[in-house]
Order: structure tokens, then C-alpha cells, then sequence
């Protein structure tokens, strides 16, 4: 990933964060995925007032990539409004090692203060990951 992409990437899910729909947690989450090829696909949560309904920002956004036909994930980017940075939680982990590798970059920062952004790679947020091989 460029610096340029690297940017891209960061507003793509700074935008998005704007349209959440967290009217239960007031806790607004964007989320934007670089897929292979450099097009970016980004996501926001999405809450329900049946709680357990909820989607997070970054399962919509591989969600987005998935259904415009990109199965391969290049970089993660995950903006919150603060006050510390959004560490994916444990199922979105687990979502976006289905499309990328350990070594892909997750970017964070908090909304206002993207030049601040924190990054590590996926597999070091979900060592030993679990994967199934398929047959074709
Ligand atoms: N949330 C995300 O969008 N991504 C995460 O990785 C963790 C949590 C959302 C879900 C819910 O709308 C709000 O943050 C509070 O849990």
C-alpha cells in the first residue's frame, strides 16, 4: 500500500463513519477496505433495536468488496469518533481473515486525526487463525 492509497483509504472510512446508524451505542464506527486492484469498499455499523442485530463497520465494508466482486483484501482502515482508537472486535477479526492475510495491514485513528493513525498487521490481532482449505 502507497502513501496515497494509504490516505484514500483512511477518508474512504472517515466518510462513512458520518452515515453509522448507532442510535442505541452513540459509539459511530467507519470502516474502509483496499481490495486488490486499489478500489476501496467501506462500511459503517449499522445498529438495530434488537441489539444482537448489529453490524459492525468493518463487516459491512468486506461486505461491500465481497459483493462488487473483490474476495481479496489488501489493507483495512477503522475510524471511530475516540477516545481510543477502534481495535477491530474478535468476529470482525475473524470476517476479514477470510479475505486477507496475515501479513495486511489494519490502520486506526480517530476521527480529525488520521496522520495519528496506528497500525499493525491481521496476524498479529488474530494469531493462529482459524481457516478451512477448499477443495477447488
Ligand atoms: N463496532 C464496530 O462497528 N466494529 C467493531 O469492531 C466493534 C464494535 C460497533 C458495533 C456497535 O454499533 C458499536 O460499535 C458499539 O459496540
Amino acid at each position: 500500500m502507497n502513501s496515497s492509497q494509504r490516505s484514500r483509504l483512511l477518508d474512504a472510512a472517515e466518510r462513512a463513519l458520518r452515515n453509522a446508524h448507532a442510535p442505541y451505542s452513540v459509539y459511530r464506527v467507519g470502516a474502509a477496505v483496499l481490495a486488490d486492484g486499489g478500489k476501496i469498499f467501506a462500511g459503517c455499523n449499522v445498529e438495530n433495536a434488537s441489539y444482537g442485530l448489529t453490524l459492525c463497520a468493518e463487516r459491512v465494508a468486506v461486505g461491500a468488496a465481497v459483493a462488487a466482486g473483490n474476495k481479496n483484501i489488501r489493507a483495512i482502515a477503522i475510524i471511530s469518533d475516540g477516545p481510543e482508537v477502534p481495535w477491530p472486535c474478535g468476529a470482525c477479526r475473524q470476517v476479514l481473515v477470510e479475505f486477507a492475510k496475515d501479513d495486511t495491514p489494519v490502520l486506526v485513528a480517530i476521527r480529525g486525526h488520521l496522520r495519528a493513525a496506528e497500525h499493525t498487521t491481521l496476524g498479529a490481532l488474530l494469531p493462529h487463525a482459524f481457516r478451512l482449505e477448499t477443495k477447488s
